[in-house]
């Protein structure tokens, strides 16, 4: 059976780690040839080595790019255009969550600046440079390829919901994520490019691992979910590979939450969860 992304070119940031290398594996798995960007160059060119090991019938290429700086943010959606011949799916999912981002009265503007330049402009110009991508897509039939394509942006379920644990960068900079992707999504919509937001809740990944470094601050936020649990990176890149794959062909502005329930909760269930979470890729 041809994979879901078959014959397909993706471009993920933040591949190096969490939700980005996952989703890279996955959607290597499912037949797409992967760009995989981050600042970390190792951590994509790790995430490329195990696709390469793994998929002998794709392509992966690991490239070094700051998503705050355009010109790095154009050169990697020109080398996946130069090395493929076109790009179906951009996953804008490179973010930081600052060790000293906190209230409106403790958070320093450099910290707030650092936060929107990384994860709100960062998204802007790989929506940019994406777009101009696909408008060039050339369309085989036989290949399931076409025009368009589908731009996905890491946003999070605290622009959903309030946290009493603020961080209001952070929570600032994924509210402006949506705002972004649901205009986009509007202004492109008959030209074949569906842009959709990705709302991960509380994930068990270094991100928010290195945050809640006591079991104090993890039962803080337990006690909200819905599941008894975090969420794991695996299941976020099942969602990706939805919104990215022709199956989410009607999808399109979306606040796609992927939280266990935690943007729809009041009060939530006693006991221990009943399933385990699905395994990683890595
Ligand atoms: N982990 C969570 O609980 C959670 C919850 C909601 C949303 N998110 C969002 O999901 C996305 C992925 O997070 P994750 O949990 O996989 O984190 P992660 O820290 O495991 O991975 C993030 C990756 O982004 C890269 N990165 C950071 N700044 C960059 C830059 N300027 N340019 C290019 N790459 C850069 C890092 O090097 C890292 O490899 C982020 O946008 C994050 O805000 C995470």
């Amino acid at each position: 059976m041809p994979g879901r992304l078959q014959n397909k070119v993706a471009l993920v940031t933040g591949a190096g780690s969490g939700i980005g290398l996952e989703s890279s594996v996955l959607f290597a798995g499912e037949g797409a040839n992967v760009v995989l960007v981050d600042v970390n160059l190792e951590g994509a060119q790790n995430g490329a080595k195990i696709i390469v090991e793994r998929f002998p019938n794709v392509k992966a290429i690991a490239t070094r790019a700051d998503v705050s700086k355009e010109a790095d943010v154009k050169a990697a959606v020109d080398l996946a255009v130069k090395e493929f011949g076109r790009l179906d799916v951009m996953f804008n999912n490179a973010g930081i969550m600052h060790p000293e981002d906190d209230n409106a009265l403790n958070t320093e503007e450099r910290i707030w600046d650092l936060t929107m330049q990384i994860n709100l402009k960062g998204v802007w110009w790989g929506c940019k440079y994406a777009i101009l991508a696909m408008r060039q897509n050339p369309t085989d039939e036989r290949k399931g390829l076409h025009t368009g394509g589908s731009i996905i942006n890491t946003a999070s379920f605290v622009a959903l919901v309030g946290a009493a644990t603020p961080q209001l960068a952070y929570t600032a900079s994924k509210g402006g994520v949506l705002a972004m992707t649901r205009e986009l999504a509007m202004v492109h919509a008959r030209e074949g490019i569906r842009i959709n937001s990705l709302c991960p809740g509380p994930l068990k990944t270094p991100l928010l691992m290195d945050f809640l470094n006591t079991e104090e601050k993890r039962q803080r936020r337990l006690v909200h979910l819905p599941m008894g649990r975090f969420g794991e990176a695996v299941e976020l890149a099942k969602a990706a590979l939805f919104l990215a794959s022709d199956d989410s062909s009607y999808v399109t502005g979306a606040d796609f939450a992927v939280d266990g329930g935690l943007s729809k909760a009041y009060v939530t269930p006693i006991g221990e969860p009943a399933l385990a979470p699905p395994p990683s890729l890595i």
